[in-house]
């Protein structure tokens, strides 16, 4: 994504995304609110933070696409694992998959999710299909988490062990990544969550605890 793609798309702040009743920065509309946390203004916040959003989505993105591409990847080398094709092209593909996992994949994920999470705040994309994102990322993750299991029994484990066949694991994989791509770019309005009430209104009890006054 080029920058001013990028840029464009996080300083116009789209309905969707953020508080609602935000207030705004004096000219720096491009930045987001600013809020403290009894609910006064703030006067103008510290603007560079919002200018990171544009290098963080490109972060963010860069980083998404290294990890889902190395997801597809690494299922297909796995099935590749196979004492018939000798032991100099053993060597090379258990090589290539363990270094490609642990040195690219995994540290692209840990990436993608770090920039997504930091995102969040500064877009304050505290809405419904951002939340039903999560949902999907979390069958990434555990997606990626038996990815590597089957990385270790394979190769480093004693016995015999097989890479199961890479079509059906590819296939569940479409699922959560075409889900998140729909998500995340159509952003739907998928109205609220419901929460029981008890949770959305004050009871009007005392903490057990003291809490400092301002
Ligand atoms: C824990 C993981 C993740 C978090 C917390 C997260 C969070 C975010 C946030 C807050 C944005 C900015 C939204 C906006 O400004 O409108 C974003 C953008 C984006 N995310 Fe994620 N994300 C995560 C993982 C992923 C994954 C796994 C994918 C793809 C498979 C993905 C695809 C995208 C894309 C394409 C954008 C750019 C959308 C746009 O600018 O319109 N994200 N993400």
């Amino acid at each position: 994504m080029g920058s001013h793609a990028a840029g464009r798309s996080a300083a116009r702040r789209a309905d969707h995304v953020g508080a609602g009743d935000a207030a705004l920065c004096g000219d720096d509309r491009a930045f987001g609110p600013t809020r403290l946390a009894g609910g006064r203004r703030a006067g103008c916040r510290v603007s560079w933070v919002y200018g990171l959003i544009p290098h963080l989505k490109a972060l963010h993105v860069g980083m998404l696409v290294l990890w889902c591409g190395g997801l597809f990847a690494l299922p297909l080398m796995l099935a590749r694992h196979e004492p018939a094709i000798g032991q100099g092209d053993y060597e090379r593909i258990r090589r290539a998959t363990h270094y490609a996992y642990t040195f690219c994949v995994t540290p692209a994920a840990v990436l993608a999710i770090a920039s997504g999470t930091a995102l969040i705040f500064l877009r304050e994309a505290f809405v419904t299909w951002m939340f039903a994102k999560l949902v999907f990322v979390a069958l990434l993750v555990s997606f990626h988490v038996w990815v590597g299991y089957v990385l270790v029994a394979v190769a480093e484990r004693a016995g015999a062990h097989r890479a199961p066949q890479p079509v059906l694991p590819l296939l569940l994989l479409l699922l959560p990544v075409l889900g998140i791509l729909a998500l995340v770019l159509a952003k739907p309005e998928l109205g609220e969550i419901p929460v029981p009430g008890w949770l959305t209104e004050p009871m009007g009890r005392q903490l057990p605890f003291d809490v400092p006054r301002r």
